[in-house]
C-alpha cells in the first residue's frame, strides 16, 4: 500500500499465513480519509484542517458537518444542518421513565451506555444500519440528543428537574443551560464559558483509530444498529486508559493537593517513575503523539481563559497541573518515553471551572466524541468491501483431550 505498509491480506490468501499483534501496535484496522495524525510532529488535522484552526474559527456543529461530509459548510449548508439539529434536540418522553431505574448515584457513563443503547427502541425508522437513509436520521438524532442525555443523566443525579433543550441557543450554550439552569429563573449563557465548551466537543470530536472508535466500527460491522454500536463507543470510552482519563487525571490532581499540593510533586513523581507502584501520570502519554498533543496545548489556553473569566486564575490545581509538567518535561523517564501530556490533562480543569462533576466529565468526552464514532461508521458502511471485523487469535490452551469416563451426569 505504501512504502512503510504492507498488506498482508494478498500473503494471507496465498499462505495462510497472519500476523501476530496485540493492541494493534503496528496493524492498520481500515483505510480512513477522516482524521490525521502525524504522532511525530504534534499535527492533528480533520478533513485536511489543522485543529488549531478549527478551534479558532469554527463552531463544533461547522465541525460535526466537516467530519460527516467531508467539507466545511457554506452559509446555506451551514443553516440548514443546523436547524436539523435543533429539530431533533428533544427525547422520547419514556426516557425519563427509563432513566428511573437507575440509582440516583449511579456513574454518569453506565447511565449514558443504556441510555444511547436504548434509543434504538424508541426510534424504529433510523436502525438499520445498511440503510443509507437511516444511518442520516440515526446520526443527527445522535448528534442533537447527546447534549439532552447526558444533562438528563446530571439533573436525575442531583434530584433537579429536567431542563428542556431551548433551541434558539447554540449547540453548547443549550447544553449548559439544560445542565445549570433551573425552571426557576432565567438562565443566562456566559459566552466565555459557551464558547470554552465549544472548544472542549471540537477537540473531542475525532481521533482516527482510538479504541472507542474501533469498538464502534467493529461493532458496527456485525451489521447491528447505529444505536447499540455508538453506546459500545461509550462504554469503551469509560476506561481509565481511554476517555476516563480526565476524571482520574483530575482526582489524580486532587489526590496531591489534599497530600500537600505543589510540594508533594517530587515525591508523587518518584512513586510514578516506581514501575512498582502502578502509579501512572494520568493525562501523559500516547500510543499515537510521541510529541506533544495539540489539543493539550489548545486546552491550556482554554483552561487560562476560563479561570481568568472566573477569578480562578490562582486555581491550585492548575498551578499544579503545570508544575507536574514542567518537571515532566524535564525529567529522563518522560523525555526518553516521548511522554508529553494529551488532552486530558487540562481538560478537568476546565470542566470543574465550569461546574461539571468530576464523574461526568468522560460523558462530556461521549457526547462530543458521537459525532466522530458516527463518520467513521458511516465510512465503514459505505465501503463496498467492508467486511465483519474478526481478529485471529493464537491459541495458548489446552490441547484436545476427552471427559473423563464416568463424568456423564
Ligand atoms: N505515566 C507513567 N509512565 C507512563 C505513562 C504515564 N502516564 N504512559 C506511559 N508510560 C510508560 C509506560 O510504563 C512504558 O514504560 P516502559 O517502556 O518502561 O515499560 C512506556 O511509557 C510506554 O507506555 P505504554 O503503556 O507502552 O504506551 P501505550 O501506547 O500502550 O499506552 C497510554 C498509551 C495508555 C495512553 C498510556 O500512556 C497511559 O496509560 N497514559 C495515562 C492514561 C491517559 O492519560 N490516557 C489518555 C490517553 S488520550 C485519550 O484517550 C483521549
Amino acid at each position: 500500500i505504501g512504502p512503510d505498509v504492507i498488506d498482508i491480506r494478498k500473503l494471507y490468501a496465498q499462505t495462510g499465513m497472519f500476523t501476530y499483534d496485540p493492541g494493534f501496535l503496528s496493524t492498520a484496522s481500515c483505510q480512513s480519509a477522516i482524521t490525521y495524525i502525524d504522532g511525530d510532529k504534534g499535527e492533528l488535522l480533520y478533513r485536511g484542517y489543522p485543529i488549531e484552526q478549527l478551534a479558532t474559527n469554527c463552531d463544533y456543529l461547522d465541525t460535526c458537518y466537516l467530519l460527516l461530509n467531508g467539507d466545511l459548510p457554506n452559509d446555506k449548508q451551514r443553516g440548514d444542518f443546523h436547524k436539523l439539529v435543533i429539530n431533533h434536540t428533544m427525547v422520547n418522553e419514556q426516557m425519563q421513565f427509563f432513566l428511573r431505574g437507575f440509582r440516583r448515584d449511579a456513574h454518569p457513563m453506565a447511565v449514558l451506555t443504556g441510555l444511547v443503547g436504548g434509543l434504538s427502541a424508541f426510534y424504529h425508522d433510523s436502525t438499520d444500519i445498511n440503510n443509507p437513509e437511516h444511518r442520516h436520521v440515526a446520526a443527527i438524532r445522535l448528534i442533537a440528543k447527546m447534549p439532552t442525555l447526558v444533562a438528563m443523566a446530571y439533573k436525575y443525579g442531583v434530584g433537579q428537574p429536567y431542563m428542556y433543550p431551548k433551541n434558539d441557543l447554540s449547540y453548547s450554550g443549550n447544553f449548559l443551560r439544560m445542565m445549570f439552569g433551573t425552571p426557576c429563573e432565567e438562565y443566562k449563557v456566559n459566552p466565555v464559558l459557551e464558547r470554552a465548551l465549544d472548544r472542549i466537543f471540537i477537540l473531542h470530536a475525532d481521533h482516527e483509530q482510538n479504541a472507542s472508535t474501533s469498538t464502534v466500527r467493529l461493532c458496527g460491522s456485525s451489521g447491528t444498529n447505529p444505536f447499540a454500536a455508538i453506546a459500545a463507543g461509550v462504554a469503551c470510552l469509560w476506561g481509565p486508559a481511554h476517555g476516563g482519563a480526565n476524571e482520574a487525571c483530575l482526582n489524580m490532581l486532587e489526590d496531591i493537593q489534599r497530600q500537600g499540593g505543589v510540594a508533594k510533586v517530587g515525591e508523587f513523581m518518584e512513586k510514578v517513575k516506581d514501575k512498582n507502584s502502578g502509579v501512572k501520570l494520568m493525562g501523559f502519554g500516547h500510543r499515537v503523539y510521541k510529541n506533544y498533543d495539540p489539543r493539550a496545548k489548545l486546552m491550556q489556553e482554554t483552561c487560562d481563559e476560563v479561570l481568568k473569566e472566573l477569578g480562578l486564575e490562582n486555581d491550585p490545581l492548575f498551578k499544579l497541573a503545570k508544575e507536574l509538567e514542567r518537571i515532566a518535561l524535564e525529567d529522563e523517564y518522560f523525555v526518553s518515553r516521548k511522554l508529553y501530556p494529551n488532552v486530558d490533562f487540562y481538560s478537568g480543569i476546565v470542566q470543574r471551572a465550569i461546574g461539571i462533576p468530576v464523574n461526568l466529565f468522560t460523558g462530556i468526552f461521549a457526547l462530543a466524541r458521537t459525532v466522530g464514532w458516527i463518520a467513521q461508521l458511516n465510512e465503514m458502511i459505505s465501503d463496498p468491501e467492508y467486511k465483519i471485523g474478526r481478529p485471529r487469535q493464537l491459541f495458548t490452551g489446552a490441547e484436545r483431550r476427552d471427559v473423563p469416563a464416568g463424568f456423564k451426569r
